[in-house]
């Protein structure tokens, strides 16, 4: 039998990964949810704001089925006209690099009513986090949020325009390019540029990499850092509170290798 409900799909930014980095609005859905289809990179905390809704995951996991984004657009309708209110559980912002506007279009064409609640995107919080403002007075008046993989799984075009500017440089999805990107960044004399990188940002598992456009392969190396990170590359990474006493280091190293070959 149809559900009385009225069918809708509310998507919920549900933020980077700290669970206390979702909005007030964002929890009142999740309140209200009848279905709950939530995304590999979310806090699976915040499903604890829906007691009383079916909760189904729909996103990547090592070595399981991968939902197609097909799947996932039928799994929304078909559970709107089952149960009635789907709230879609999307890391970060739904808005950014989420397919978010994909999700809308086809629920709206099967007449379903939607809305999207903003999240806290990884994009700006992750960098934030650690004490890293993407725009500083007197250092970066803009920054670039860029993909690392396209849909064709080609690092954006954009990133060669991006490291041809001043601005501050986010890429997200861009781990498995970071040798492209170190060369793009090179092409444009940026060698010294810091950069950080930082894996699960906002959670207890996070872990980050500090070093330079030149050093930063190895440092990815030596930290064993993977997939999901964000990679931050301006001055403004230098600029961190929080990340000073790396670069501190890494100047005293430098010197001491500057000093050891003009010893021999
Ligand atoms: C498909 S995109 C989704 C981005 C999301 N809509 C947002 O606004 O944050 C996934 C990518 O976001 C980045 N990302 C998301 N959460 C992250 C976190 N907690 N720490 C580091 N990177 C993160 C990674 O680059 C990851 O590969």
């Amino acid at each position: 039998m149809r559900n009385k409900k009225t069918p809708k799909l509310t998507l919920v930014g549900a933020g980077p990964g700290d669970p206390d980095l979702i909005s007030v609005k964002g929890v009142k859905a999740l309140a209200s949810a009848d279905v709950v289809l939530y995304d590999a990179l979310i806090n699976r905390e915040l499903l604890e704001y829906a007691p009383n809704a079916k909760k189904v995951f729909v996103g990547k996991r090592v070595g399981l089925h991968t939902f197609t984004q097909d799947e996932i657009n039928e799994k929304i309708v078909q559970n709107a006209f089952q149960y009635g209110h789907v709230v879609r559980l999307k890391g970060g912002d739904p808005f950014i690099f989420g397919r978010g506007t994909e999700e809308i279009e086809y629920a709206e064409s099967f007449g379903l009513e939607t809305e999207n609640i903003a999240g806290i995107t990884s994009a700006i919080a992750v960098p934030s986090n650690l004490g890293i403002a993407l725009t500083k007075r007197g250092i970066s008046e803009s920054f670039w949020v860029v993909t690392g993989t396209t849909s064709k799984n080609k690092l954006s075009k954009d990133a060669h325009l991006a490291a041809k500017s001043t601005a501050t440089v986010v890429i997200l999805m861009g781990m498995k390019k970071l040798n492209e990107i170190v060369s793009v960044f090179q092409n444009e004399n940026k060698g010294e540029t810091p950069v950080a990188i930082i894996q699960n940002g906002t959670t207890l598992n996070e872990h980050i990499g500090i070093g330079t456009i030149n050093s930063i392969s190895e440092e990815v190396k030596s930290k064993k850092l993977s997939s999901p990170a964000i990679i931050v590359i301006g001055e403004v990474v230098r600029e961190s509170h929080k990340l000073r006493s790396f670069y501190c280091e890494i100047k005293k190293q430098t010197n001491m290798q500057k000093e050891s070959s003009m010893m021999h």
